[in-house]
């Protein structure tokens, strides 16, 4: 299946996208001279910064999108390097002292299964900073997979319905607590990001959680798809300009 990631359009909310990432670096410890991995790192700019931050060195940046890949090469060096592969085989040979993710766990399944592989990713001290998008409750996520369930997109999904796999911040944290992690700082934070107008959620979403439908559709049905979700989903947010969103994130660090 083509990956329907898109750095552009990604980009296009770069500095609200940004905000937790910094966030989610400021809770790890620097690690001068170990090693760390960046999953779902995305185009390869943050995991530079997180490189140079931690002191790490070396630092696998990894995904599974080739596009998003493309450029990464330009950020590669002094112990850093990039490569293609997915989060939900992780299951490394050599521990890590860092395990980092910043909004890519939750497009992977089980996160029962996944969090004690990562767990058991590190080494004696190691960290774990984990930073995912908890807004599925929002209109914005509703509404996307309600269109889905409808007619002709639920046949062009050939009975593909997305599941979130996030969980509350309180099961992440009793999960690291019973995985004997002896340090952990869990929290759930609203960032509150001033669109243009309401439209600029579609660009938004667009950029994330829809390309899971867009990379499932022909480009003429998710063309439709997106018209439609429009129409369902415009009414239902204020026409204030600029438009408050106020959007979910889970913020986990633990120390093992
Ligand atoms: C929202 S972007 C975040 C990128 C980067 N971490 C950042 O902070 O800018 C999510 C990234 O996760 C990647 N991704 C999604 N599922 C993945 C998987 N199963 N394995 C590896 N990467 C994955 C996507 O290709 C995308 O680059």
């Amino acid at each position: 299946m083509p990956s329907a990631w898109n750095p552009t359009q990604y980009d296009r909310f770069r500095d609200e996208r940004s905000q937790p990432f910094f966030d989610l670096l400021g809770l790890v410890q620097p690690i001068p001279g170990g090693r760390a991995i960046d999953l779902g790192c995305g185009t390869g700019e943050l995991t530079k910064v997180l490189h140079e931050r931690v002191q790490a060195r070396a630092t696998i940046g990894l995904d599974n999108s080739e596009t998003m890949l493309e450029r990464s090469h330009e950020f590669a060096g002094n112990g850093l390097s990039f490569k293609l592969g997915t989060i939900v085989r992780f299951a490394p040979r050599k521990p890590f002292d860092l395990v980092f993710s910043n909004a890519a766990v939750q497009w992977a399944p089980d996160h029962a299964g996944l969090f004690p592989r990562l767990v058991a990713g590190l080494a004696d001290g190691g960290q774990l900073a984990v930073q995912m998008p908890a807004n599925h409750d929002y209109p914005s996520h509703i509404v996307a997979h309600e269109v889905a369930g409808e007619e002709p997109f639920r046949a062009e999904l050939a009975g593909y319905t997305r599941q979130v796999p996030v969980q509350a911040p309180e099961w992440y944290a009793s999960l690291l607590d019973g995985l004997g992690m002896r340090e952990q700082h869990v929290r759930l934070q609203v960032y509150g990001h001033h669109l243009a107008s309401r439209g600029d959620v579609v660009e938004w979403v667009k950029g994330t959680v829809l390309t899971d439908y867009q990379q499932r559709m022909r480009p003429e049905v998710f063309a439709a798809y997106l018209a439609r979700y429009r129409e369902r989903l415009l009414p239902l947010l204020a026409e204030a300009k600029p438009y408050f969103y106020p959007f979910k994130r889970i913020l986990i660090w633990a120390k093992k």
